[in-house]
């Protein structure tokens, strides 16, 4: 049975030729078992109609505040409500930039914006038109606020030109769609332990030895893992973001040693601990008292121990059952070191980042990485957004045979 069965989805329609294939995405969604409710933009009732929509969905399509001859009100609150999900396609430039910036002057945006169910996009348009800055920064703004963009494809447009702007073919956007709902619960029951950020480590009462870790990996990871209904944990070291799914738990730390006592405390009752916090090697051996002045004495030494390694200690009393997964963050011989500590922490897999790819590592939204697991087998991933490559990893895990 399709996961799309007897969920309810609001088919956003706007005014774009594109909208010819909204007819078969709307047949293909009703033919997976979804219940339909058509609404339509006063431009989008130019290129199809009405009636061969209400006749698919088997319910009136909706397109105006009110019925003309009647007064009754088309409630977008209740619609809103109503929806599992919400998929706009075609989603035309000047809906998406009506919806980015909350221009609500038809029943199609007041509905967006009443919507508390996850919403798709599906774009099309001319491929100037999508590549034009405004286009971009809207759907950059889209994404931000949690819209899922399904990318248009490219190919040959209704202008006669070759190029990004084709909407992606039903069958496509019932399988991303399928796809979500299949991943909202395929971590669900599961327990989920994430270390994440830095760790400071005291040199005196006002210093510390840290590093440039922004937590964003980690914090990603977490709202993947609660967002497919998993109970997350987070060990945090010191950072500035916030999760963006609240039901994340997050227990703040400042060292190595206080994450690994968090650690420990909580690994016998998890099913999956991701360590992903960047945690110091070495902490200072004495922490002084007070502030050290400069005044009083000579450059100051400080002596530094190692600190104990969190991911290692987990995999010591690991059990059969529990997954652990390690990062690795490698400036050369990458393959190598990660499939050494791979097997010396004990990890089901190691994600491999490299210092040398472009846009992947610390403080940045994008990571590059590669998974590698201990039968030897290795996955390569392009460059993507750090919530992109959450998901990834998520799915990697899930896969694990364990
Ligand atoms: O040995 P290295 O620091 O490169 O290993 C990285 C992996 O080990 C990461 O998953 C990191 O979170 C974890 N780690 C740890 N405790 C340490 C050092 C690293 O958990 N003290």
């Amino acid at each position: 049975m399709s996961p799309l069965h007897g969920k309810h989805i609001v088919l956003g329609i706007c005014g774009g030729i594109a909208a010819y294939k909204s007819v078969s995405l709307l047949r293909l969604l009703v033919k997976a078992g979804a219940e339909v409710q058509v609404v339509i933009t006063p431009a989008g009732k130019e290129f199809i109609t009405p009636v061969t929509l209400s006749a698919l969905s088997q319910k009136p399509v909706v397109s105006e505040f009110f019925t003309a001859n009647t007064g009754e009100w088309h409630s977008h609150v209740d619609l809103g409500l109503w929806a599992d999900c919400m998929v706009i396609a075609p989603a035309t430039a000047s809906s998406i930039g009506k919806m980015a910036h909350g221009i609500a002057d038809n029943m199609l945006i007041t509905t967006y914006l009443s919507a508390k169910s996850p919403v798709f996009l599906a774009p099309a348009m001319d491929l100037d038109m999508m590549a034009h800055p405004s286009t971009q920064a809207n759907l950059k703004l889209l994404k931000s606020y949690g819209n899922h963009i399904i990318e248009p494809e490219v190919g040959y447009l209704a202008s006669g030109l070759i190029g990004k702007g084709r909407m992606e073919e039903p069958e496509k956007i019932v399988e991303a769609l399928e796809k979500f709902f299949v991943r909202s619960q395929d971590m669900k029951g599961r327990k989920v332990l994430i270390t994440a950020g830095p760790t400071y480590e005291k040199i005196d009462p006002v210093r510390f030895i840290g590093n440039y870790s922004s937590g964003k990996m980690g914090y990603a990871l977490a709202d993947e893992c609660a967002s497919r209904g998993a109970e997350v944990t987070v060990v945090s070291g010191p950072v500035s973001i916030i999760p963006g799914n609240p039901d994340v738990a997050v227990v703040s730390v400042e060292s190595a040693r206080e994450m690994l006592a968090e650690c420990e405390q909580r690994f016998p009752d998890t099913d999956v601990a991701i360590m992903c916090a960047a945690v110091a090697d070495y902490a200072p051996a004495e922490v002084a008292d007070a502030k050290i002045k400069r005044e009083h004495q000579d450059v100051p030494v400080i002596r530094l121990v190692k600190n104990p390694d969190i991911a290692r200690t987990l995999g010591q009393v690991k059990k059969a059952g529990q997954t652990l997964v390690g990062f690795a963050l490698e400036t050369d011989h990458e393959i190598e070191n990660a499939t050494e500590k791979l097997a010396r922490k004990n990890l089901d897999m190691i994600v491999l980042n490299s210092m040398r790819d472009k846009g992947a590592g610390f403080g940045t939204d994008t990571n590059k990485i590669a998974i590698i697991t201990p039968d030897g087998c290795r996955a390569d991933f392009p460059l993507k957004s750090k919530a992109d490559v959450a998901k990834d990893i998520v799915d990697k895990i899930l896969s694990l045979k364990n």
